[in-house]
C-alpha cells in the first residue's frame, strides 16, 4: 500500500515541489511509480494560474474517485496551488479526496500519509479528510530534497533549485500571490550549499527557481557596490566548480537593472537565454495590469541584453484579451512581439481568476477575439522560430549531454539557448559539454553529430567522440 504516483500540473516550481515530495516519500519507504494504474496513492500537484488548469485537475480527481469503489484504501491527495486557492471547498464537490495540502505544507505530506496508512492498517474507520493550507514560517526552506538517482540510472545532469517562494507584485490578473503567499527567500548560504552538493553528485546545470527571482533576498541582503542580492547569488553559484551552466526563472523586467545586464557580460556560465515576461506591449494595458514598466523600457532591456550577448535568446509570457484590451492595444503587443524575435513564447488567453483585481473589471474581451489574437501571435512565433532554427543548421553548438533519448539508442542534450538536440554519443559523455554540428531540425528538435577531435571528459582525459551516422538517415 505504499506505491505513489504524482501528477504535476503547471510550472517548473511545481515540478520542483513534486520532486521534493517524491524524495521525502522515498526516504520514508514509499515507492514512487510511473504507472498511474499501479499506485495506491495518487497525488495531484495542481496549478491555479488559469481556470483550464484547475478544471483538468478537478476532472482527474473526480475520475480517480471512482476507483475507491473497487479499491477502498485508495488515497487521493490534492496538493499545491489549487489546494491553497480552494481549500476545503474542494471537498464539497469531491468528498472522496483524502488530502488537501497547500503550498506551504509540502513537507507535511509524508507525515499525513503515514497517519492515513496507520489508521487503515489498524482497521480504524476511514476518518475525515485532512485539509492543511495554513501559512508556515520558514516553509521556503523546506523544498530542498532531491531524488537520488536509482542504482544504475544515468546521473542527473540538470537540477532545479528553489531560491524563493511567493510573490508580492500584485499583478492584477494573477492568482499567484494568493496561492503562493508572501515573497520569502532562502538564505544564500543554504542555496549555495545545495548547488555545491548537487555539483558533487554530477549535476552540471542549475536552474534557480522562484516566482520573481530578480527580487531574491531584497529584504534580507543589501546591495553591495550596486550589485543586487540576486546577482550576488549568481556570482556565488558561478564560483562552484563543476557547475557549467546557470539559468533562472522567472524574473521580472523590473529586475533587469545594469548589474544584471552586466552579469551576462562577465559570467560566462550564465546561459544566454532570458525569459522576460512582457504580458502586453500596450502601456495602457500594462498600467491596468499593474506591471511597473513601459513598452519602451521593455525594449531597452532587450537591447541592453542583446548588446551584452549578441546571441541572446529570449522567451516571454503574453496575455491576450485582458479586460479592456482594444484592437489598438493588441496591435502594440503584436508589434513589440514581432520586434523582439522570441525563440519561445507562452501566449495565454486571459482567464478570470476570482479574487484578483482584474476579475472585477467590466469590458471582458469575447472568447473568439481572444482566440484570434492568440493565433496572430502564434503565427509570428512559428515564423520566427523556424527562421532561428534554420540559422542554426550548419553551425556548431555547445551541447550539455543529458542522457539517453526516449529510444535509448541515441542521446539528448541541450544547447546554451535551451534547444533540445539528438545525436549519437558515448555514455561516458553524459554530463559533459560537447561541440555538436547541427545538421537538421524538426519543429522542436535539432539533430546533429559530435564534432570529432578530442573531447575532454570529466577526469581530464581526452578521447575521440564517436562520429554519428548522418542524422538525416538515422532519425
Ligand atoms: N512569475 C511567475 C508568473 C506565474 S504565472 C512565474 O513563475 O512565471 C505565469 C504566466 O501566466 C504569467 O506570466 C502570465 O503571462 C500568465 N497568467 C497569469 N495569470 C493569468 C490569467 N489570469 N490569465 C491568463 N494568463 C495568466
Ligand atoms: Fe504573478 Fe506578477 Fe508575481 S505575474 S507571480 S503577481 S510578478
Amino acid at each position: 500500500m505504499n506505491r505513489v504516483y504524482i501528477k504535476t500540473y503547471g510550472c517548473q516550481m511545481n515540478e520542483r515541489d513534486s520532486e521534493a515530495v517524491a524524495a521525502m516519500l522515498r526516504g520514508r519507504g514509499y515507492r514512487i511509480v510511473d504507472d498511474e494504474n499501479a499506485c495506491d496513492i495518487l497525488l495531484l500537484n495542481t496549478c491555479s494560474v488559469r481556470d483550464a488548469a484547475e478544471q483538468k485537475a478537478l476532472g482527474k480527481a473526480g475520475y480517480a474517485a471512482a476507483r475507491k469503489k473497487r479499491q477502498p484504501d485508495f488515497v487521493i491527495g490534492i496538493l499545491g496551488c489549487m489546494a491553497q486557492n480552494r481549500g476545503a471547498a474542494i471537498l464539497d464537490t469531491l468528498p472522496d479526496v483524502d488530502l488537501v495540502i497547500g503550498t506551504q505544507k509540502f513537507h507535511q505530506v509524508p507525515g499525513y500519509l503515514d497517519n492515513l496508512r496507520a489508521a487503515r492498517e489498524a482497521g480504524l474507520p476511514i476518518g475525515a479528510s485532512i485539509v492543511d493550507i495554513a501559512e508556515e514560517a520558514g516553509s521556503q526552506n523546506t523544498i530542498r530534497d532531491h531524488l537520488d538517482a536509482e542504482a544504475g540510472a544515468a546521473p542527473q545532469v540538470s537540477a532545479f533549485v528553489s531560491i524563493q517562494q511567493g510573490c508580492n507584485m500584485d499583478c492584477h490578473f494573477c492568482i499567484v500571490p494568493k496561492t503562493r503567499g508572501d515573497e520569502r527567500s532562502r538564505p544564500m548560504e543554504a542555496i549555495v550549499a545545495e548547488c555545491r552538493s548537487l555539483a558533487s553528485k554530477g549535476v552540471r546545470e542549475i536552474t534557480l527557481l522562484g516566482q520573481i527571482v530578480t527580487s531574491y533576498g531584497r529584504r534580507d541582503y543589501r546591495h553591495t557596490d550596486g550589485v543586487s542580492p540576486f546577482v550576488q547569488l549568481l556570482e556565488k553559484v558561478h564560483e562552484i566548480d563543476g557547475i557549467e551552466r546557470i539559468r533562472f526563472t522567472s524574473p521580472h523586467p523590473r529586475g533587469f537593472k545594469d548589474d544584471l545586464v552586466a552579469a551576462y557580460a562577465r559570467l560566462p556560465k550564465l546561459c544566454e537565454y532570458v525569459h522576460l515576461p512582457m504580458q502586453s506591449g500596450s502601456d495602457r494595458i500594462l498600467r491596468a495590469m499593474n506591471r511597473p514598466y513601459s513598452r519602451e523600457r521593455y525594449l531597452k532591456i532587450v537591447e541592453a541584453l542583446r548588446s551584452a550577448r549578441p546571441d541572446m535568446y529570449f522567451s516571454t509570457d503574453i496575455i491576450v484579451g485582458y479586460p479592456g484590451e482594444t484592437e489598438a492595444d493588441f496591435e502594440q503587443t503584436r508589434e513589440l512581439f514581432e520586434s523582439c524575435n522570441y525563440d519561445m513564447a507562452y501566449i495565454f488567453k486571459y482567464s478570470v481568476r476570482s479574487g484578483t483585481v482584474a476579475a472585477e473589471l467590466a469590458d471582458q474581451v469575447p472568447e473568439a477575439e481572444k482566440e484570434r489574437r492568440n493565433q496572430v501571435l502564434l503565427d509570428i512565433l512559428h515564423r520566427n522560430s523556424e527562421q532561428r532554427t534554420a540559422a542554426l543548421i550548419g553551425t556548431t553548438q555547445e551541447v550539455l549531454v543529458d542522457g539517453p533519448d526516449k529510444t535509448g539508442r541515441r542521446f539528448t542534450g541541450r544547447t546554451r539557448g535551451n534547444r533540445v538536440c539528438i545525436f549519437d554519443a558515448d555514455p561516458r559523455l553524459i554530463g559533459q559539454l560537447v561541440p555538436l554540428h547541427i545538421e537538421r531540425a524538426s519543429v522542436s528538435t535539432l539533430y546533429g553529430s559530435l564534432v570529432l577531435a578530442g573531447v575532454s571528459d570529466r577526469a581530464g582525459e581526452t578521447h575521440s567522440a564517436p562520429r554519428a551516422a548522418p542524422a538525416s538517415a538515422a532519425a
